[in-house]
């Protein structure tokens, strides 16, 4: 056991629990895999600039988000450690127009988008106390703006070009977890991977979604991973720990990759078996989240 233990830890790819760059990296795959462009939505922190980080090792990339400053800082570390193109634009996946301007400078600039990356939001809360607001909030962000992109994307370069689509999805809907009916509904959603796998797959898109369990370095994660650590929540996972970023880009490459050339409409869930075995009652759940604050 405690041998096994120390295999999985000798490959347990490195991360770093801030929003900076890897002080090193190990390839796990060829360092040309992606020669091509991506299109990365939310790409200016938590996992969205893991994978961004991860795609430069042969990739020029799009970040973008509505902070453009976060986005700037962001783009100078990661062209710093790559010597990639990393442009950012400002964003709100919830206004097709702005989606549309960037794409067309997205376009401008690099002449080609290969991959587009779809990031999402989310937050802990009952459905008792979430309001109206903060409800539609989630679905706007996560279901129609992964809708937005994704067609604003075919319509101006991928239905001619072919291209290939990552979600980012999760596992919550799977069984109703509690404190996340609004994001379960939301990727609930992932019906669209499969459609839009159906429809455009003919042109040459291949779409599918990574759904990732608990990931430590994110901001969901410094919240309440390690009060959930205290309460002993990891040691329910399978794989008894929290995933990291790192971990979560290699998924998202190999799926964006020709390594997973004749894959289109899956699923992956990289969560550690987290959504067969972790708890999912409302009062465990409440007093993880309460202890640390009313509102995440
Ligand atoms: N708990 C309960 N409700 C929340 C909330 C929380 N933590 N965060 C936002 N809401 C509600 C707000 O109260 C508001 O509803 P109201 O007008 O009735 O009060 C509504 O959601 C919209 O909030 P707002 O802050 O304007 O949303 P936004 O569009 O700026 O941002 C998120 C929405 C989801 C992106 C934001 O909550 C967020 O930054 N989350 C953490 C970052 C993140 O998502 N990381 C990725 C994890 S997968």
């Amino acid at each position: 056991m405690a041998e096994s233990k120390a295999k999985e830890a000798e490959f347990l790819p490195e991360d770093v629990g801030t929003d900076d760059c890897l002080t090193s990296y190990t390839y796990i795959y060829s360092p040309d895999l992606l020669d091509q462009v991506a299109f990365i939505t939310g790409g200016g922190s938590g996992i969205g600039l893991r994978i961004a980080e991860i795609f430069m090792h042969g990739c020029d990339t799009i970040i973008s988000s509505r902070n453009l400053d976060k986005l700037k800082e962001a783009a100078k570390k990661l062209s710093a450690v790559s010597g990639r193109r990393c442009l950012p634009l400002c964003v709100d996946v919830r206004q097709p127009d702005s989606i549309a301007a960037a794409v067309d400078e997205a376009l401008a600039q690099f002449g080609r988008i290969d991959i587009l990356i779809n990031a999402a939001g989310n937050f802990l809360c009952p459905a008792s106390a979430l309001s109206f607001n903060g409800f539609k909030t989630v679905l706007e962000i996560d279901t129609l703006g992964t809708f937005n992109t994704s067609k604003l994307l075919y319509e101006k370069w991928f239905k001619d070009h072919g291209g290939n689509i990552v979600n980012i999805s999760a596992t919550l809907q799977y069984r109703g977890q509690a404190l996340q009916v609004h994001a379960g509904s939301a990727k609930a959603a992932n019906a669209m991977t499969k459609h839009l796998a159906v429809e455009w797959g003919p042109n040459g898109v291949r779409v599918n979604a990574v759904a990732p369990g608990p990931i430590s370095g994110t901001e969901g994660y410094r919240k309440l991973g390690p009060i959930g650590e205290a309460a002993g929540v990891f040691q329910s996972i399978p794989l008894q720990r929290a995933g990291n970023k790192t971990e979560m880009a290699h998924c998202v490459l190999f799926l964006a990759s020709r390594a997973s050339s004749y894959t289109t409409g899956a699923i992956l869930v990289a969560d550690g078996g987290a959504w067969l075995t972790s708890a999912n009652d409302v009062s465990t759940m409440l007093g993880i989240v309460s202890s640390k604050s009313a509102k995440l």
